[in-house]
């Protein structure tokens, strides 16, 4: 059975900040309202993150609320890369300065909130910000896309959960573990105790073992003759799996969209 705690609901928003007029932004799923009187909201992101560091230092960040709308390439440019050694903003128009010196996300989202942080906790690996909303305004009435949605309809589908699979068969044996949160996969017997996903920081707790190596040569393969299982044995006929599987793995990031 899977953590009840991955039955948590979300919602997605692209949060900014502006430190000394340099923007950024980054995918988060942790915004909440608090209270009403006056209108409170939390905000937790990940210390290693750019856009964390940069609230930290000003104060102040925008929330633009992403509806069905997004594609994956709004995740894509805020999610998967960060500020730091990006510019995100350098080929994103879409977009509108508002009060706090921020930018407010206007495709692909429904509305915005700006906030004012008024408290900091220090989580360990992450920091929680509480603050009050300053400006707002929504912009149409199309639905917020939840995480689920985005797992179900807007993440590029996982090829690899079948590809990797046929690693059952090679002389490594290894197994897979996959990241509930991003997808990405982990091949290795163990994870290790301190691993955190590379692309969205999770903790081990937050991956799932997707597949076994095979038992052994008299256990039929199930994944044979597969279309993907065909298309490797093509693609590196008569060259060593071990060799040839960077370049492999490479082509599948590369299909569903990273570098
Ligand atoms: C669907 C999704 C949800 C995410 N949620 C969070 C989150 O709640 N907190 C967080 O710190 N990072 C989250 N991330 C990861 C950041 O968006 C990502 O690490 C980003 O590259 C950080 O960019 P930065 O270093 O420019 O701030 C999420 C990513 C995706 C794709």
């Amino acid at each position: 059975m899977k953590n009840p705690l991955f039955n948590i609901s979300y919602g997605l928003y692209v949060v900014t900040a502006n430190k000394n007029g340099r923007d950024n932004g980054c995918i988060s799923d942790t915004l909440c309202q608090l209270t009403v009187e006056p209108e409170q909201v939390s905000l937790c992101l990940d210390k290693s993150g750019y856009t964390c560091e940069m609230i930290a230092e000003t104060g102040v960040f925008t929330a633009s609320i992403i509806s069905v709308d997004a594609g994956f390439a709004l995740f894509r440019n805020f999610g998967f890369q960060s500020g730091r050694s990006v510019d995100k903003f350098a080929d994103f128009g879409d977009v509108r300065r508002v009060a706090n010196g921020t930018l407010a996300i206007t495709a692909g989202t429904n509305a915005f909130i700006s906030v004012q942080v008024d408290k900091s906790f220090d989580l360990g690996s992450h920091v929680l910000y509480i603050g009050k909303v300053t400006e707002k305004e929504t912009f149409d009435n199309s639905d917020s896309m939840t995480y689920s949605y985005y797992q179900k309809y807007v993440k590029p589908r996982p090829e690899a959960a079948a590809e990797v699979l046929v690693k059952g068969r090679n002389d490594e044996g290894q197994t897979v573990w996959r990241c509930e949160v991003c997808g990405y996969e982990y091949i290795g017997e163990e994870l290790p105790a301190d691993f955190r996903c590379p692309v969205c920081k999770q903790p081990t707790s937050a991956f799932a073992k997707v597949a076994m190596a095979a038992a052994g040569p008299d256990e039929p393969n199930k994944y044979a003759g597969t279309r993907t299982e065909k298309n490797l044995q093509e693609a590196f006929a008569g060259e060593s799996m071990a060799r040839n599987k960077y370049t492999y793995f490479a082509d599948v990031a590369s299909r569903n969209g990273f570098e």
